[in-house]
C-alpha cells in the first residue's frame, strides 16, 4: 500500500485547495492507498532557523521543535505527495515557503545517520489555485516547488494550475466540477 501525503497550504478552510485536496484524499483512499493529510494552518510549523544544528552528526533532521518534528518522517516514508499551495504574489504563500525552508535539514545530511535515509522516485503533484493571473505564468512556480521537494526524494512533478478561482469553493459551480475531475486524474497519477 502506498503512502501519500497531502498537504494544504492554503489559510482558508473552505477554499479551493481545502476542496480539491479532499477530493485528492478520497481519490488516493479510493485507489487502495493511504492518505496522510495535513492543513498547514492548522499546525505549528516555524521558519528555519539556520541554525546548523541539522549538519551536526547527533541531530537527526531538524532540532527545532514544533509541528514540523512529526512531518519529517512522513517526508521520508512517504511515496509521493500532494501539496495545495494558493498563488499569492506571483508565488507559494508564506507557510509554504517555511514549511520547505525546513527541508535544510534533509539536504546533504550526514548520510550515515538511519534516519536520514530518503525515499526516492516519488510524485509531486502542485496544485495551485489562483485568481486573476495567466496560470501558464505560474509553471515555474510549481517547478520550483518540485525541485524544493527534490530535497525529500521527489523526482517528477505535476501541476493543476486554474485561475479564477477567488471565491471560496463551490461545489455546484461547472468551472470547479471540471477542476474536481482533473484533481482526481492527477491524484490517480501520484498513486500509479
Ligand atoms: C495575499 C494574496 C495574494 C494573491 N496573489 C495572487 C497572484 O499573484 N496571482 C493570482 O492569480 N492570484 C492571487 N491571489 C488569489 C488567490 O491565489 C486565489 O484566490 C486562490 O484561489 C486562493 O486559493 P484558496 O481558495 O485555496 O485559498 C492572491 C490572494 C491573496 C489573499
Amino acid at each position: 500500500m502506498k503512502k501519500i501525503l497531502i498537504l494544504d497550504f492554503s489559510p482558508r478552510k473552505k477554499g479551493n485547495s481545502a476542496a480539491l485536496t479532499s477530493l485528492m484524499a478520497e481519490a488516493v483512499t479510493a485507489s487502495g492507498s493511504e492518505a496522510v493529510c495535513y492543513a498547514i494552518r492548522d499546525i505549528d510549523v516555524r521558519p528555519c532557523k539556520a541554525c546548523g544544528a541539522c549538519k551536526k552528526k547527533d541531530v537527526a533532521f531538524c532540532a527545532q521543535k514544533d509541528d514540523f518534528t512529526a512531518m519529517m518522517p512522513l517526508l521520508d516514508e512517504c511515496d509521493g505527495v500532494i501539496a495545495a499551495a494558493p498563488i499569492y504574489f506571483g508565488h507559494v504563500p508564506g507557510p509554504a515557503k517555511c514549511f520547505v525552508d525546513r527541508f535544510y535539514g534533509f539536504f546533504n545530511p550526514m548520510v550515515d545517520h538511519p534516519l536520514f535515509t530518503v525515499k526516492e522516485s516519488k510524485k509531486l503533484a502542485a496544485v495551485m489555485p489562483c485568481g486573476g493571473g495567466d496560470p501558464a505564468a505560474y509553471e515555474p512556480v510549481a517547478q520550483w516547488l518540485g525541485g524544493a521537494f527534490r530535497t525529500v526524494g521527489v523526482t517528477e512533478t505535476k501541476s493543476l494550475i486554474e485561475n479564477g478561482l477567488n471565491d471560496l469553493w463551490d461545489d455546484g459551480d461547472e468551472k470547479r466540477q471540471a477542476l474536481a475531475e482533473k484533481a482526481k486524474e492527477l491524484a490517480a497519477w501520484v498513486v500509479e
